[in-house]
């Protein structure tokens, strides 16, 4: 049996999806799971459905429970496709009464779903509250994160958090229970999400995490729409998120660099010895071989951010540019950094990753270091002493 009774008389229904890959370009190299939930009370209520074409799992999931005609109500909590591919079949099939969605929802819902006009649309804000029976859905509003539309279900009887997007990971396992895996693997997991998805909406995170401590909501389990279910480590996942979004930075300098002919690297190692002179570590991330959600992970916690690029055709190598706009996206905030490379011509490269990190918003320590060809002793004295330089402001920053 596939379905899992999380709560009395709540269902996880949802499927698992062991071979994706690739989430906007985060890479989802465990695959990820498509979380959907059904209340069986006097009226029947299902959270989200799944990304197609895995709706067979979840109505097999959903009829170990119930029949899906049986089913009265819908709540969308995130119009987005890995959560509502399989929503407009879905209301052909079970005719709800209602399909309860966010202001924004129904924005979503009318601009992805051209035939919904007739769908028994109930819009609801925050604070709003339905009756299911015995239980209730509180329904609170959660715009961007991550989109407008997003918003978290609360069962108080049950104690349970319906997060959306909030809280989960992307990991594909038999398993329901964050506390049934190693707690490091299940946390680095929910970081990398964290980093990827919400890191760009910290600000929102922790006025929401103010809401819901201010609405003095009990919560011993939240259930988000990808991954494990959170039971046993409710308030270390909320500590996690409250730490995350407030960008709390680590005395550390991430190096991300790609080379043509190994001066870029060198150049990189350089920077990295005259860091570790000064007591602060760094971790050198080849962006040919790193894949550019891990490196956001260390980025994320890091105060310094250097980047390096051979010059290549009058600008960065792809590698680079890759990385760059992509991290450029999520925002980073508070870092300081600089930027350094090889070139055998005219050497544009570091005047190009200097425009990343204005982007970035970084204090930019130097106008960086560019090298021709192949660095000498003095080039690498002077890269160590810039490492080193950097090394001392990172200290400094935390006095
Ligand atoms: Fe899991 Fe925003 O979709």
């Amino acid at each position: 049996m596939a379905t899992e009774e999380i709560k009395n008389g709540v269902f996880w229904v949802g499927a698992l999806d062991w071979n994706v890959r690739d989430f906007h370009g985060y890479s989802t190299y465990k695959g990820t799971t498509y979380n959907a939930y059904l209340i069986k009370d006097e009226k029947n209520v299902l959270f989200d459905t799944v990304k197609g074409p895995f709706e067979h799992e979840m109505l097999h999931n959903i009829r170990e429970v119930m029949n899906p005609e049986d089913i009265d109500y819908i709540v969308v909590n995130h119009v987005e496709l890995d959560h509502s591919g399989y929503l407009a079949e879905m209301i052909k099939l079970c005719k709800p009464e209602k399909v309860f969605c966010s202001p924004m929802g129904a924005r979503a819902i009318a601009s992805h779903f051209h035939d919904s006009g007739d769908w028994p649309l109930e819009i609801v804000k925050s604070g709003d509250t339905l009756s299911l029976g015995s239980k209730t859905v509180h329904f609170l509003e959660t715009k961007m994160l991550h989109w407008p539309d997003s918003m978290f279900s609360y069962i108080p009887e049950e104690k349970l958090l319906i997060s959306s997007d909030a809280f989960g990971q992307h990991w594909a396992t038999t398993e329901r229970f964050a506390d049934e895996l190693p707690k490091g693997a299940v946390f680095a997991h929910a970081k990398k999400y964290y980093a990827n998805i919400l890191h760009l909406f910290s600000p929102n995170v922790t006025k929401l995490l103010k809401t819901v401590a201010d609405l003095g909501l009990e919560i011993d389990m939240i259930a988000p729409d990808h991954g494990l279910i959170w039971r046993s480590q409710t308030a270390d996942i909320l500590e996690c998120y409250k730490r995350w979004a407030s960008y709390d930075l680590k005395k550390r300098a991430v190096i991300i660099y790609d080379s043509m002919w190994h001066s870029t690297e060198k150049m990189a190692k350089a920077i990295s010895n005259g860091l570790r002179e000064e007591g602060v570590d760094a971790r050198i991330l080849n962006a040919k071989v790193t894949h550019r959600s891990d490196i956001m992970v260390d980025v994320m916690e890091a105060k310094g951010l250097i980047l390096g690029s051979s010059t290549l055709n009058n600008g960065i190598l792809p590698t680079m540019a890759d990385v760059c706009t992509y991290i450029t996206g999520l925002r980073p905030k508070k870092k300081i950094g600089a930027a350094f490379g090889s070139f055998g011509w005219s050497g544009e490269g570091v005047r190009h990753l200097n425009l990343f990190l204005e982007k970035m918003d970084c204090e930019i320590l130097h106008d960086g270091i560019k090298v021709k060809n192949v660095p000498t002793v003095d080039d690498f004295k002077l890269l160590t002493e810039l490492g080193a330089k950097i090394g001392r402001d990172i200290k400094k920053s935390f006095e």
